[in-house]
């Protein structure tokens, strides 16, 4: 058998606590650690602990060329070779789904830090408003108390010199739109968003504004946002909860038909008060209700209960290879790729306030999640940011940034 280590295989020595009855019972604190050694490799789901013995052997290969298996047991032994190869970290040539994993994976064109730092940064099954409580940093009062006072709003150093004056501008009517952007997080629970203006905001912010054909079988989509190398790699999936005349459910848009393509989900109905899904195993994906839906847009974006109730929540979702084909194992790409989801986000944010409606923008997201819903593999497509609108609530329950009552008039 030949054999080749897996194409990116990080080491990271992690102290692992946990709790120990026994170590109570006999006067300890309970709380015990052991050192272990995990391995980051981002074609698998997650990173894998492997025996501190069989470190060595993961230095003793390379990710390029194949080597003779004999060879290895000789030195580290075939129980230490099977171990890896069965965590996936090791590839036996044209075997199983490990080695599937790892050509699609070396195909994306990642750079290797940038995929580690990607699979690691995923969540699955976080409830962040929670997870804030837990620690006290859900208030501001918490914050202060856990962190302490955060750096100055200003640079040290800049009260002393004010620099060179430039004119103010009057006003104008583009100030007044920009002025009313606020991160809404009081959604109308009851309202539908016009199909009109959601096709319209679907144009704007994610259509086709053009097309450039700068070679032969090599197009490019103008967008109202810009992209790196003109790419556009990021789809817009969908949670529709609430669209006049679109049922809901989950969906894709179609940035080459300006159309909605739904998506069957690949997890079990998640149940309000869930924090994380279940894949359907055997059995088969049926419609959801409304209240599944919800449930699962509360998972999407972590237990953000105000998030969740937004009529239409947009998954910004880059296709990594669009834009590592040119930018192959660039040191660079992925931040890339994360900044132009950023741009179609801000996009969002003023086309929806300019139809007078609230959006807001989350980061704090189960990737994990919404990839098993939608469909994704992890390190070919994968969120990076959820964002949404709909029409704000009479009524602000939970707090907004609008210092200068623009959005919430004064009592
Ligand atoms: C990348 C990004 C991630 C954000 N994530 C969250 C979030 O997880 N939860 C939340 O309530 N607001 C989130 N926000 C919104 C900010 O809290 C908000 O922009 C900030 O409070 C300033 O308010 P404003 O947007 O109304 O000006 C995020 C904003 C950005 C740009």
């Amino acid at each position: 058998m030949q054999v080749r280590r897996c194409a990116v295989a990080w080491l990271e020595p992690r102290e692992v606590s946990s709790f120990e009855l026994d170590d109570l019972m006999t006067g300890g604190t309970g709380v015990v650690s052991r050192l272990a050694w995990f391995v980051h490799a981002p074609h698998l789901p997650a990173a894998v602990e492997v025996d501190a013995a069989h470190v060595p052997l993961l230095g003793a290969l390379g990710a390029i060329d194949w080597m003779s298996r004999t060879d290895l047991d000789v030195t580290f032994g075939g129980e230490a070779v099977d171990a890896l190869l069965a965590s996936g970290l090791l590839i036996a040539k044209s075997e199983g789904d490990g080695a599937q994993a790892d050509d699609a994976f070396r195909a994306a064109g990642w750079h290797p830090s940038s995929a580690v730092a990607h699979m690691i940064a995923r969540w699955q099954g976080i409830d962040g408003p929670q997870g804030m409580a837990d620690t006290d940093t859900d208030t501001n009062e918490g914050l202060l108390r856990q962190h302490g006072t955060p750096p100055p709003h200003v640079r040290p150093g800049d009260e002393n010199y004010a620099g060179i004056a430039l004119p103010r501008v009057e006003r104008d009517d583009f100030d007044a739109l920009l002025d009313t952007r606020a991160t809404c997080r009081n959604y109308d629970t009851e309202a539908h968003v016009p199909l009109a203006t959601f096709s319209q905001l679907m144009a704007r912010v994610f259509g086709a504004r053009g097309m450039g054909h700068p070679a032969d079988n090599f197009h490019v989509y103008k967008r109202t946002s810009p992209s790196g190398g003109a790419l556009h790699p990021t789809e817009c999936w969908l949670i529709v909860q609430r669209v006049e005349g679109i049922a809901h459910g989950l969906y894709r848009y179609r940035i080459d038909t300006h159309a909605l393509e739904p998506v069957t989900p690949a997890i079990a109905p998640p149940q309000p008060g869930d924090v994380g899904t279940q894949l359907l195993g055997d059995a088969a994906s049926r419609a959801w209700t409304t209240d599944e839906l919800r449930a699962f847009a509360r998972i999407a974006v972590a237990g953000q209960d105000f998030f969740a109730d937004a009529p239409v929540l947009c998954v910004l979702a880059p296709r990594f290879h669009r834009n590592f084909w040119k930018y192959r194992n660039h040191s660079k790409a992925y931040r890339v790729t994360v900044l132009d989801a950023g741009h179609l986000s801000q996009t969002l944010q003023l086309c929806a306030t300019q139809a007078g409606l609230g959006p807001f923008v989350t980061g704090a997201i189960n990737e994990v999640d919404i990839e098993r819903a939608f469909g994704m593999t992890g390190y070919l497509e994968s969120p990076m940011v959820v964002c949404g609108f709909g029409a704000r609530a009479a009524k602000l329950v939970t707090s907004e940034f609008d210092p200068n009552r623009r959005v919430w008039p004064r009592d």
